[in-house]
């Protein structure tokens, strides 16, 4: 049987790696979208030590950019074969109170985090129809659910990550394919201990857990909601927090 095939967009950054390995780890064969030229490398180095390298690609581009997004998924089409798993996990912090946030902070954002929601998964969504079964994640955030001071760009991409979900999930369950997104909280990656020291400390203080979360975790959550297992979820999001935020 062959292997299906997982675009991971981010999947060079900390979350994304964790999805990589978890996807290899079921036998997927993975392959990481990147924008930052020469991240990819530690990435590949990773997944060889890993023991994966005959399931890891590479594919760069800027998941802002519909075109490029466009030319993107036909190259990794015609090397490697069609997208049945998609995850929507690139992101960015342009973090400012509001008052203080430029025009260019909130389009950054706006544009990484959600636009290439729609950037990529138009470009996937017609092969999975055609093929009877697909599976998408999106990778939203604790901070959509319960808003974070310095984070009105941030948030709102995420929150919008949500109604697509549940959206596009109502137009594609006949058709063999689910769409959910996740909600991280806080977990130790470069992007959270980017944040303050003494504001990082009172935001753990506040996880009901009492530490920040593992990459790992996420990677195994997506790696099931990826699965056979998971066929009769759709629409849903699934918190992963510690406990932080529950509603
Ligand atoms: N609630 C209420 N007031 C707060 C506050 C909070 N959470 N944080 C700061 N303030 C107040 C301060 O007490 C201070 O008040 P005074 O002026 O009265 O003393 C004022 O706001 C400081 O405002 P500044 O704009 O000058 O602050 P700053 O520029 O130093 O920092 C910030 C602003 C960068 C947004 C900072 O507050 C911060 O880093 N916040 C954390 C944001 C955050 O959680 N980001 C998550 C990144 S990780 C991620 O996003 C992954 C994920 O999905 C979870």
């Amino acid at each position: 049987m062959s292997s299906k095939i997982a675009l991971i967009t981010g999947g060079v950054g900390g979350i994304g790696s964790a999805i990589c390995k978890s996807l290899a780890e079921d036998g997927l064969t993975v392959v990481a979208n990147y924008t930052v030229p020469g991240s990819q490398n530690k990435w590949l180095d990773g997944m060889r030590l890993a023991g994966y390298a005959d399931l890891a690609h590479v594919a760069h581009g800027d998941v802002a950019d519909f075109n490029a997004m466009g030319e993107m998924v036909e190259r990794i089409e015609a090397d490697i074969g069609p997208i049945e798993v998609l995850i929507n996990c690139a992101g960015i912090t342009r973090d400012a109170q509001f008052r203080k946030m430029s025009k260019d902070q909130w389009d950054q954002v706006i544009n990484v985090n959600l636009n290439s929601v729609f950037n990529v998964t138009r470009h996937v969504i017609d092969g999975m129809i055609d093929r009877g079964w697909g599976r998408i994640v999106n990778i939203s955030s604790v901070n959509a659910q319960k808003g974070q001071f310095g984070q009105s760009n941030y948030s709102a991409a995420k929150a919008g990550m949500h109604g697509f979900t549940k959206a596009l999930a109502q137009e594609v369950v006949k058709k063999g394919i689910t769409v959910n997104s996740i909600s991280p909280g806080y977990i130790g990656t470069e992007m959270v201990q980017a944040i303050k020291p003494e504001m990082l400390e009172m935001i753990v203080s506040q996880i009901p857990a009492g530490r920040l979360g593992k990459p790992e975790e996420i990677g195994k959550l997506v790696g099931y909601l990826v699965s056979e297992h998971a066929a009769f979820i759709t629409g849903a999001n699934i918190a992963i927090n510690g406990g932080q935020h529950m509603f």
